[in-house]
């Protein structure tokens, strides 16, 4: 079978993607499966071959000619964070074209990615979650109201973005407006969310052989004032699998992972954001194109549940086609 690896992206999560396509790619099993990197930048769209040669991807029907011949491709592996392979533009096109794809279908895709619209989906379940307040571009920034809403430290998130690429804690309202811009930066829209104080866990969920199955769960200790970039990449925090958590912690975050999952009908591998308060786990994102790097956290999950990279990437593309 031929499998078109899409990485790369429009976002500033382009680099975090060429990483993740590089592993799907290094891992994807030779014997099984042909499998292409396909570049997918703001500037060209390109296979990449294995001494970096580039050609062009006919967007009509999405093919490649390397050598004259065309070649069609029987599932697209996607491996692009941010937009657009993790917010449903990818996914649709996929899906008008009839080209199986690794992750959730477009309207959940475009659902999930959108910070703001994925908590107000969950909400009539009651699925715990922060505060939030919510900006578009050009809106008045009122700093007394958005405190008075969320409190003071808080969170100042692209409401469409991923990697921690725009998110800055806020101790002080004077600090608001700048944070608020550099949010700007990365999505047209910001939220701004409650501090959440307790224990965060990241919970992978993935359709593996058929089964909705959760994988252990990872504690993350950051050495940093939160889970930013240089803590997620650059080493700079601790990432415990399994979780240290108490029974009736694993039970609840388990559930409430799997039943979202269920409820908005994700499909292939999504990994899943929490901080215990007390007991009781309180969602803030949803990944469906989760980082696939030798440093992300879903292939860690994997692996201690006993499942190779090769599995995994394996069980992807055969979900796909199913
Ligand atoms: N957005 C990054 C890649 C993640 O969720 O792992
Ligand atoms: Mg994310």
């Amino acid at each position: 079978k031929n499998i078109a690896i899409i990485m790369g992206g429009y976002s500033s999560e382009y680099g975090i993607s060429m990483k993740s396509g590089n592993v799907v790619h290094k891992y994807l099993n030779p014997d099984k499966y042909h499998a292409y990197r396909l570049i997918i930048s703001k500037e060209k769209w390109f296979y990449l071959d294995k001494d970096d040669n580039e050609f062009p991807v006919d967007r009509a029907d999405f093919s490649i000619s390397p050598n004259g011949q065309k070649i069609h491709f029987d599932c697209v592996f996607n491996a692009i964070h941010g937009t657009p392979g993790e917010d449903g533009l990818m996914q649709a096109y996929f899906e008008l074209l009839g080209i199986p794809h690794t992750s959730c279908n477009h309207y959940e895709s475009a659902l999930t990615f959108n910070k703001r619209d994925l908590l107000s989906t969950l909400k009539p379940y009651a699925v715990p979650c922060a505060i939030s307040y919510h900006l578009n571009k050009g809106q008045q920034v009122d700093g007394d109201a958005i405190v008075e809403k969320v409190g003071l430290p808080c969170f100042v998130k692209a409401n469409r973005a991923g990697s921690s690429y725009g998110v800055s804690k806020v101790y002080r309202k004077e600090e608001l407006h700048a944070a608020i811009e550099s949010a700007f930066k990365e999505d047209d829209q910001v939220i701004i969310e409650s501090f959440l104080e307790g224990t965060e866990v990241s919970v992978g969920v993935i359709t593996f052989k058929g089964e909705v199955t959760v994988l252990p769960i990872t504690e993350i200790i950051s050495e940093n004032d939160f889970f930013d970039f240089e803590a997620k990449y650059q080493g700079k925090s601790q990432e415990i699998t399994p979780a240290r958590i108490n029974e009736a912690q694993e039970q609840n975050v388990r559930k409430l992972a799997e039943f979202i999952y269920k409820t908005l009908g994700l499909k292939g591998y999504t990994r899943s954001e929490f901080i215990f308060i007390g007991d009781v786990p309180h969602l803030l994102e949803v990944n469906t194109t989760p980082g696939l790097t030798e440093e992300s956290l879903l292939p860690q999950q994997a692996r201690t549940a006993g499942i190779s990279l090769e599995e995994l990437f394996d069980s992807a593309i055969e979900e796909a086609l199913r």
